[in-house]
């Protein structure tokens, strides 16, 4: 499998650390020092429907080709308006694509867990070209009235198609229920057959367990797939964590002992959009033209459930 197109699409609003600090007992100086974002991006008067479509289209008209190419659509996502139908086939839809579609909820680690089904789908030559749509909006799942969770998200989508190809060099995922560190629980219809009515919360999140975990499993899964595609750490060019906390990165950066250039970011302006976050910095290399042909990228993810995964590619675009 390879990434023949790739786009993304932001809510056009950036809430700042100092915007946050009028209504919550918050600051700049806290927000950056723990976490390294600075601003981001919150749907307010566009939609995640309009944006993920924006998205999906820029990847495809990048890869050259139209949604009617487009034989299967797999879509990433925690949270919409919509229990039923899945979103990837309201996507579908307003692309006016017309292939077979279906989402997938595995949190941040949405990205790995969604490459991992396309590359299976077109090594077995079920598909031919696949398009994968990260679309997160996180700012509907915090509780705005706490300062310890609702200030990390951001809202966001990105999209990569995929086709033939031989640039991914391994994968590795991973998932261990534990639902405590993180999760977020809405309340369901009322069944009169019920003893008990469910709950409903907010993000939940203990932050300092969340943290333990993201960097162990991602420093697992990094030497794995090292191993699996027979490299060195040194061999690689770049590694793409999943954008939750810049502390996360530095700490997984100093436990691989490589240099800062090697870990782009952008979780300052962005905050975390959960599993949107690879495939936004990945567009955005790209179109800055950070990536040349032979870089050998790795990508990182983890998430609630706890789940995590990654993969190591070739450039080839
Ligand atoms: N502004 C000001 N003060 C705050 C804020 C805030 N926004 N949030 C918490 N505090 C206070 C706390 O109340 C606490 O006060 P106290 O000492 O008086 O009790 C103090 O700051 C320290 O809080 P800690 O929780 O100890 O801070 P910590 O250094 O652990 O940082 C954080 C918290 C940023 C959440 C960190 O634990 C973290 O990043 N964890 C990883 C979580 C994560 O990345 N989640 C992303 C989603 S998960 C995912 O994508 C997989």
């Amino acid at each position: 499998m390879k990434i023949i197109g790739i786009g993304s699409a932001m809510p056009s609003l950036a809430v700042t650390n100092e915007m946050l600090s009028v209504f919550l007992d918050t600051n700049d100086e806290w927000i950056s020092s723990r976490t390294g974002i600075k601003q981001r991006r919150i749907i307010s008067k566009d939609s995640l429907k309009e944006l993920a479509a924006q998205a999906s289209l820029q990847a495809i008209e990048d890869a050259g080709l139209t949604p009617k190419d487009i034989d299967f659509i797999l879509c990433s996502n925690t949270v919409n308006n919509f229990v039923v139908p899945a979103f990837s086939c309201i996507i579908q839809g307003e692309i006016e694509a017309a292939c077979p579609c279906m989402d997938l909820n595995v949190a941040c680690s949405g990205f790995m867990y969604a490459l991992f089904i396309a590359d299976s789908l077109i090594e077995t030559g079920k598909a031919k070209n696949i398009l994968v749509l990260c679309a997160e909006e996180a700012s509907r799942i915090v509780n705005w009235n706490e300062r310890d969770t609702c200030v990390l998200f951001g809202d966001g989508t990105a999209a990569v198609v995929l086709t033939e190809g031989d640039s991914f060099k391994s994968h590795h995922l991973s998932a261990h229920s534990k639902v405590e560190p993180l999760y977020y629980q809405r309340k369901l219809e009322y069944n009169p057959f019920m003893k008990n009515a469910d709950g409903d919360a907010p993000l939940v999140m203990k932050g300092k367990d969340v943290f333990k975990l993201a960097v162990s499993s991602s420093m697992s899964d990094i030497k794995t797939v090292l191993t699996k595609a027979n490299l060195q750490i040194d061999d690689i060019d770049f590694f793409l964590l999943h954008q939750a906390n810049m502390r996360i990165i530095e700490a997984i950066r100093d436990n691989l002992k490589q240099p800062v250039e090697k870990f782009p970011h952008n979780i300052e302006k962005y905050g975390n959009t959960s599993s949107a976050s690879i495939p936004i910095l990945l567009d955005e290399l790209y179109r800055e033209g950070k990536l040349e042909k032979g870089n050998k990228v790795v990508f990182s993810a983890f998430g609630a459930g706890f789940t995590s995964g990654a993969a190591i590619l070739e450039w080839t675009k």
